[in-house]
């Protein structure tokens, strides 16, 4: 057992959650930062509640946008290893909040990287949370050679963070690294992504509590994979003799039309029957294909995926299905 302290950032988030769940099982202190909000923490750390008894798990307040409180947390904790998965996630919403996406996604890493740096932090090592829309418009299948074509300010700013934390790593001989990670759901994934919509939708229509599920581009092809796969490269990434940056995809890639068919097919629903395109979803310009060669990784690092497409449609479908009539339930 490790007795190692991570600091993981975005903890109310899909990710944050199932990587304090893997690092707790590894005997590590996780220490989750989470930002002030005015509302109820009850709904936003629900994801985590069940991990709130373990001493082993504490709650900071703080925002990586924020120099201070990065400097002040990371001097107080002084971390082993420090995940950054905050962000804002949602590239649609990048387009429409572009500034505030940058800030978040371009700063706040640089603030993390800085606060290591600042506190003389030297075994500190730091994870980056890249991403596959840094390919943007490059024809698949994409792995650690293909070059970078970002299409939104999400991918723009992460493709600062991802330059950054190379430098940081060149230039002072961090152990920083990044994972390219393509797309990973769950039951856990927020609602306004692609796949929890169409599962959730899904599951309403079934028990009669919604007619219409509206959606934007159907031609789009992404490489799905399951969250709880992925943190456990992310944990992998931080624990090698060298720090280097992967990609960490299924080599599957699928339209997002088939997986609506692929979830309507489970709840016995007809598509034409409920699915209506609205084009307020579609996005100024869309990453076309994302398909990911993750050799690399399953080479360096002995990481390979578990669950597959099929798998994943039915355990976010059956999860939502469970959590609606469990709600249903406790109203009637
Ligand atoms: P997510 O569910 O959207 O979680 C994002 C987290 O970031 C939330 O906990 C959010 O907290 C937090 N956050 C946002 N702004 C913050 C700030 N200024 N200071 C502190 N925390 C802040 O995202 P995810 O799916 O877990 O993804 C984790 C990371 O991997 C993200 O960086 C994402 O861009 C990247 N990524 C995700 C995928 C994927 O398919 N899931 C693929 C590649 C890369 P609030 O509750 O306060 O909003
Ligand atoms: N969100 C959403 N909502 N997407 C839709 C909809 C809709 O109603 N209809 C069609 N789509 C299409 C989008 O245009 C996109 O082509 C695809 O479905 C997937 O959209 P998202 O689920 O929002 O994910 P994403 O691929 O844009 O971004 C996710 O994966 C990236 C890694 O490739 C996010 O998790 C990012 O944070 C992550 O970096």
């Amino acid at each position: 057992m490790s007795n190692k302290t991570a600091f993981v950032t975005g903890i109310t988030g899909q990710d944050g959650s199932y990587l304090s769940e893997l690092l707790l099982d590894k005997g590590y202190k996780v220490v989750g930062l989470k930002r002030y909000s005015a509302g109820e923490d009850k709904n936003r750390l629900k994801h985590v509640s069940h991990l709130m008894q373990n001493n082993n798990f504490v709650i900071e307040s703080g925002d990586i946008c924020d120099s201070a409180s990065m400097i002040n947390l990371l001097a107080e904790h002084r971390p082993d290893e420090v995940y950054n998965l905050a962000a804002q996630s949602h590239v649609g919403e990048s387009f429409r909040t572009p500034i505030n996406t940058t800030n978040i996604n371009a700063v706040g890493p640089l603030n993390i990287l800085e606060a290591i740096r600042i506190n003389n932090l030297d075994n500190t090592r730091f994870y980056q949370a890249s991403t596959s829309e840094l390919f943007g418009d490059i024809e698949g299948p994409q792995s650690e050679e293909t070059p970078f074509s970002p299409v939104s300010p999400y991918a723009c700013a992460k493709l600062y963070a991802h330059n950054v934390t190379a430098t940081y790593r060149k230039s002072y001989n961090m152990y920083a690294c990044s994972g390219i990670l393509f797309n990973h759901e769950s039951p856990r994934r927020g609602e306004h992504f692609v796949t929890r919509k169409i599962t959730k939708a899904a599951a309403n229509i079934k028990l009669g509590n919604q007619e219409i599920l509206e959606l934007g581009n159907l031609k789009a092809k992404r490489d799905w994979g399951f969250a709880g796969d992925y943190v456990e490269a992310m944990w992998l990434m931080l624990n090698q003799e060298k720090a280097k940056d992967y990609i960490i995809a299924t080599g599957e890639t699928h339209e997002v039309g088939e997986f609506v068919e692929e979830v309507f097919s489970l709840a016995g629903l007809k598509v034409k029957d409920h699915v209506r395109i609205n084009p307020k979803f579609y996005r100024p310009h869309d990453v076309p294909l994302l398909l990911g060669d993750s050799r690399k990784a399953e080479r360096e690092l002995g990481w390979k995926r578990k669950v597959d497409f099929k798998k994943l449609a039915r355990m976010m479908y059956e999860a939502d299905l469970e959590i609606l009539e469990n709600e249903r339930n406790q109203n009637e």
